[in-house]
């Protein structure tokens, strides 16, 4: 994808939301200029060979909010191709950390075609040092063939002078946070996974280079450290900078005509197909 408009660092990024392509978006911030990554992509759901969202058209989920994704990416793309893009964010995303830098990248190891799909494929060769396991509220299991899935994973993938804050070794590998349920966008964060996240380092500038509904920017400003968030979609660059004015500015407005409650797409991560 190619992207014509050219971004000024650091005027244009810093305590900004810029609405771009994530790959093309990053190569205008220069080498080690921020801190910390914290991101969460699209996970490829409608790419899946499964019943939840077989061939993108939703499955036994066919009325589900979940089908709509998100407003201006449809995550559906052949599974190399997926591969690829995820390898070039990550490699932009290691080059504007300096040594001392990290990123706290979340996914979802998934069943396809009777097989685990973990994540290794986009970060084999990376600097993994720890998987963080978010372990989630349980979910609606419709596959015999496999116990219900409860959580995602974290990967922190660090360079070699990257440090924890004072004391945050003390916290273990399991973190449990329930998933946000009340955010208008379809796969928020919980505010308080990424408190803990950026907390956890002494990061003065934290980077979502997908960063939805805006929640890593929430919780940088919450902590007091300055943030740079990028979005292809205008519809989530608009909401998550009303959000850091009013957070309670993204709280979806329950829908009551509906007799049968529909998962979110956020569900659908627990959702297993
Ligand atoms: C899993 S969501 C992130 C949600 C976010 N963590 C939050 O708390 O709201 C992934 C986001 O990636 C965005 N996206 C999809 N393709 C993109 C691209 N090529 N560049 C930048 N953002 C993209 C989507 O619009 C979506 O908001």
């Amino acid at each position: 994808m190619t992207q014509s408009i050219k971004w000024h660092y650091p005027d244009d990024f810093i305590d900004q939301f810029v609405c771009g392509n994530a790959v093309d978006t990053m190569k205008d911030i220069p080498d080690g200029s921020v801190d910390l990554v914290v991101t969460s992509p699209p996970y490829n759901l409608k790419n899946s060979t499964g019943n939840g969202m077989r061939n993108g058209r939703g499955g036994k989920w066919s009325n589900a909010a979940l089908i709509n994704g998100y407003s201006h990416y449809d995550d559906n793309i052949p599974y190399n191709e997926y591969v690829n893009w995820q390898r070039d964010c990550l490699t932009e995303m290691l080059r504007v950390i300096p040594d001392e830098g990290a990123i706290f990248y979340n996914h979802k190891w998934r069943v396809q075609a009777g097989l685990l799909q973990d994540r290794h494929d986009i970060v084999s060769d990376l600097p993994v040092r720890q998987i963080i396991i978010w372990k989630r509220k349980g979910g609606i299991n419709f596959n015999p063939g496999y116990f219900l899935p409860t959580y995602e994973v974290i990967y922190l993938i660090a360079k070699s002078k990257f440090k924890l804050a004072k004391k945050a070794n003390a916290h273990g590998d399991i973190w449990e946070f329930g998933q946000e349920t009340k955010n208008k966008h379809p796969a928020p964060f919980p505010v308080a996974l990424i408190e803990r996240i950026i907390s956890s380092t002494n990061a003065k500038i934290v980077l979502d280079p997908f960063m939805g509904s805006g929640t890593t920017a929430l919780a940088a400003k919450n902590l007091e450290r300055q943030f740079i968030g990028i979005d292809i979609s205008p519809e989530y660059c608009e909401m998550a900078k009303e959000r850091l004015n009013n957070p309670q500015s993204v709280i979806k407005v329950k829908d009551t005509s509906q007799k049968i409650e529909q998962p979110s797409l956020f569900d659908d991560r627990v959702v297993e197909q």
